[in-house]
């Protein structure tokens, strides 16, 4: 199995899961190591490590040629960061997945695409509609229109050339190794050190949260049992939950209830995402096993506070670039 992105957030604890789940399968992780990319997520990992891009297509056609699955995560994955440079998101999200694409067509190699529920754009607050596999893409930031059109790369890769691939698009994640640019662990990470938990606006949208392990056994189920040329929803089934809802949470749970602060809010800021995720719970019976956010974020809190040495380097960097910002 070639692992892209295996350094990153989801990616690499995609890596310890397979590991653990189907000890037989080798794995190589290809990573560019960029600023959300970290060796030291994968310690522990049997998997080979190849530190390159995926947009260099002779190193990505020598690691294709050996391989039966690419299960494809590499992504520059930060909207606030396509808002102030969507350059790298065209170059690593459109022409590496092209890259990759190719590789697989040329060795005949199943190739399954990891993508996200933004391509849909945005659903109204307060509205009972959720997202489906056949809701038609809309994206808002250059990050998610990267992504819709690496989506449509590889269905258009399966219908012209009968390349066998299958795509999942989830709703937000978190839990461990979760970059603290990303909502939920920078507020942690700010409380811990010291610093006001940062709201965007007054708060009101809307996320559907998943705990990363949830995502990566539904992953696990789509490789092993779902439809080449199919796409499946992944997400946990939230009640809606707001983001002033979320920090709250945050703040009561590390006992400083009601002290974070308005700062700019995000532009073109996407008001709301809810998956349908019945197909893939019908198909492939999977079910999420994080169900209470409460009870994930607990988790997720306990993990940052024990591993401060893995995001503490970061933190200065990262709200830097914020305040800069405005936020
Ligand atoms: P991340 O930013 O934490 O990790 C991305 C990884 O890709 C990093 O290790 C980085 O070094 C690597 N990378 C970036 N450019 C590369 C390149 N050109 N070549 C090789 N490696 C490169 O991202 P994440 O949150 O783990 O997201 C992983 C995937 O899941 C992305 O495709 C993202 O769109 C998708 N996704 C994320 C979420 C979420 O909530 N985070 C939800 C749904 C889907
Ligand atoms: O929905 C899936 C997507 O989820 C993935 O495709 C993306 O890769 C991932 O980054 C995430 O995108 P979001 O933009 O929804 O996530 P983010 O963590 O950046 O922000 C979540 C919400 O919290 C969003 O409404 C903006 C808000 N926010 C964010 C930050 C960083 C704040 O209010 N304060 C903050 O400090």
């Amino acid at each position: 199995m070639l692992v892209t992105g295996g350094a990153g957030f989801i990616g690499a604890n995609f890596v310890h899961l397979v590991e653990k789940q189907w000890p037989d399968c080798e794995v190589t992780v290809i990573d560019k190591l960029t600023y959300a990319g970290n060796r030291a997520n994968l310690a522990g990992c049997r998997a080979k490590f190849v530190e390159g891009d995926i947009t260099d297509t002779a190193l990505v056609d020598s690691l294709v040629k050996d391989t039966d699955v690419i299960v494809h995560f590499a992504a520059e994955s930060h909207n606030d960061n396509s808002l102030h440079d969507p350059s790298p998101f065209i170059t690593t999200n459109i022409m590496g997945t092209f890259v990759l694409l190719e590789a697989a067509r040329k060795h005949s190699v199943y190739l399954h695409h990891v993508s996200t529920d933004e391509v849909f754009g945005d659903l109204e607050i307060g509205a009972p509609t959720k997202f489906t596999e056949s809701t038609a893409y809309a994206p808002s930031s250059p990050y998610s229109a990267s992504k819709a059109s690496s989506d449509h790369l590889v269905r258009a890769w399966a219908r012209s050339f009968g390349l066998q691939v299958t795509v999942s698009n989830c709703s937000n994640n978190y839990g461990p190794y979760q970059h603290i640019e990303k909502f939920i662990p920078r507020q942690i990470t700010n409380i811990l050190s010291g610093r006001t938990p940062k709201l965007y606006g007054t708060g009101e949208q809307v996320r559907d949260w998943i705990h990363v392990e949830d995502h990566n056994l539904a992953v696990l189920e789509i490789l092993a049992r779902g439809r080449f040329g199919e796409t499946y929803n992944i997400g946990a089934d939230q009640k809606d939950i707001n983001n002033r809802e979320v920090i709250e949470l945050i703040c009561e749970l590390m006992d400083i209830p009601g002290q974070y602060e308005l700062v700019a809010d995000r532009p073109g800021h996407d008001q709301r995402y809810a998956m349908d995720a019945s197909k893939l719970r019908k198909e492939l019976g999977w079910r999420p096993r994080y169900t209470d956010l409460r009870a994930g974020l607990i988790d997720t809190i306990a993990w940052y506070r024990e591993n401060t040495a893995w995001w503490q380097d970061a933190k200065e960097k990262v709200e830097s670039t914020y305040a800069a910002q405005g936020q």
